[in-house]
């Protein structure tokens, strides 16, 4: 009776080994719109040139200022460089809240806190005279045309300032630091994430051309050939592109994977109809999944004594950080219903079962339709390199991935079956992308240097 209407919509997230591979096969598809000329203008993948057209050789050297901005914690760093054979980096930095209504207020409101909170932090390091080059790592769709100039295609996650959209980030960033009239900084390069974490993990291990993020949003870059980037002239070489798969799916062609659940995850989201992908994989959506499904199970009668609370009620309350508990397999199920009841849920133990049950169906599909996604992107590259055996290294970061207790296994397992021909290492990021995001700002200042 119940447990079986039960099983039966936990298998509506239970995919098969063809689903898979046509999630892999459809994601290929994705690229090859985003790339082409003919088709990008509607392409859901946009794959984004980043004007990053090598990894990092270790003579990146100087000292850079980064800014951290779109994950869980916005930060300033200091990162010192250090070039030869004993080559080193030490970074200095500090986290600072960015509140709700300057995520969501005004484009002016939001760039004049982030310049406020670099001011902080050269008051900090005692640096306020000193003309630092700076990296923003700007984690959101960003159309380059040059590597200091990005304009922001759409907003994603948890922000939506207004103003901001169809703007150049860079140009709002110099506009906000003169309006302070306090000090001034030479921003060199805008850069994604995804982009940050693939330089940071390139400079330790030099076979890492493939960044991915899994924490409160999700994407991927990587180092596309130059004569398969129709968009940016040049056949020689290689770029790095921010592929924003995050929206894989905007087109309708996940549709039939998508369940009634991530339709009403969608409707009441920041953007609905968009990055379609990412809300069925992403930290910031894996909890209101979760709470979407529990509401109808209650709703039906099968938990919380069919008593739909007022927390259940409430979005976002599955947090990342509380899904990697609930399913930790050391916990007891009475540590499960403590957690429940921290987040002011009253459950039976019959209740914590289901609960548990449910995280692990969402986050299981989440981490194989991330691992589908991943197996595209590794199979493009060995057919762009003629190869029949890649050797590569992805490298990681993001709160789900490190956080939670299985999503980051299941994930490396999807990639192997789905891409037998490729052997995928996968390398987490302990620095974060602040550091690469300095690795590519070195870079731009010395192409600078050599250009006058
Ligand atoms: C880190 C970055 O590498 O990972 C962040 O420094 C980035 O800027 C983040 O966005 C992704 O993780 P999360 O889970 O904080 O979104
Ligand atoms: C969202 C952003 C993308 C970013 C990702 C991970 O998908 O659009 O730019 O890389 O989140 O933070």
């Amino acid at each position: 009776e119940h447990s079986r209407q039960i099983a039966q919509i936990l298998s509506e997230f239970r995919l098969t080994t063809e689903q898979l591979l046509e999630v892999k096969k459809r994601m290929r598809i994705e690229i090859e719109n985003g790339l082409s000329r003919s088709t990008q203008d509607s392409a859901t993948v946009k794959m984004l040139p980043t004007f990053v057209q090598s990894t990092p050789d270790g003579s990146e050297n100087g000292d850079f200022l980064a800014l951290d901005l779109g994950g869980t914690n916005f930060r300033v760093l200091l990162v010192k460089i250090r070039s030869g054979k004993r080559r080193t980096v030490e970074m200095h930095n500090k986290i600072y809240a960015i509140p709700l209504e300057v995520m969501q207020g005004t484009g002016e409101e939001l760039f004049d806190h982030i310049v406020q909170c670099i001011s902080d932090f050269l008051d900090y390091m005692g640096m306020k005279n000193t003309r630092l080059p700076l990296g923003f790592t700007f984690s959101f769709p960003c159309r380059q045309t040059s590597l200091d100039a990005g304009i922001l295609v759409t907003w994603t996650k948890g922000f939506k300032a207004t103003d901001c959209e169809g703007e150049d980030v860079v140009g709002l960033l110099r506009d906000a630091i003169k309006r302070r009239e306090e000090f001034d900084l030479d921003v060199v390069a805008v850069v994604n994430d995804t982009v940050g974490t693939m330089m940071t993990c390139a400079y330790e291990e030099p076979t890492c051309e493939i960044g991915l993020i899994a924490g409160t949003g999700s994407n991927a870059c990587y180092m596309e050939e130059m004569r398969n980037i129709e968009m940016i002239e040049g056949d020689e070489g290689r770029m790095c592109v921010n592929m924003e798969w995050g929206a894989f799916g905007d087109n309708g062609c996940l549709d039939d994977i998508r369940t009634e659940y991530d339709r009403a995850v969608d409707d009441f989201s920041l953007n609905p109809g968009k990055q379609r992908y990412e809300k069925m994989c992403s930290g910031m959506y894996l909890g209101e999944i979760v709470r979407n499904i529990l509401i109808d199970m209650t709703k039906r009668g099968f938990l919380f004594r069919g008593q739909i609370s007022e927390t259940l009620k409430t979005r976002g309350i599955f947090e990342t950080k509380f899904l990697s508990q609930i399913e930790s397999d050391r916990l007891a199920l009475l540590q499960v219903r403590s957690i429940l009841q921290h987040l002011g849920l009253d459950s039976t133990c019959d209740d914590s079962i289901i609960v548990k049950e449910v995280c692990g169906a969402v986050s299981h599909r989440a981490a194989q339709i991330c691992g589908a996604g991943m197996a595209a992107v590794v199979d493009k590259i060995r057919e762009n390199r003629g190869l029949d055996h890649l050797n590569i290294t992805v490298g990681v970061d993001g709160t789900l991935y490190k956080l939670h207790p299985h999503f980051s296994g299941i994930m490396h397992q999807t990639v192997n079956e789905l891409a037998p021909k490729c052997n995928v290492n996968f390398l987490l990021s302990e620095d974060g992308s602040g550091k690469g995001a300095a690795l590519i700002t070195a870079v731009g200042c010395r192409l600078r240097q050599e250009l006058n």
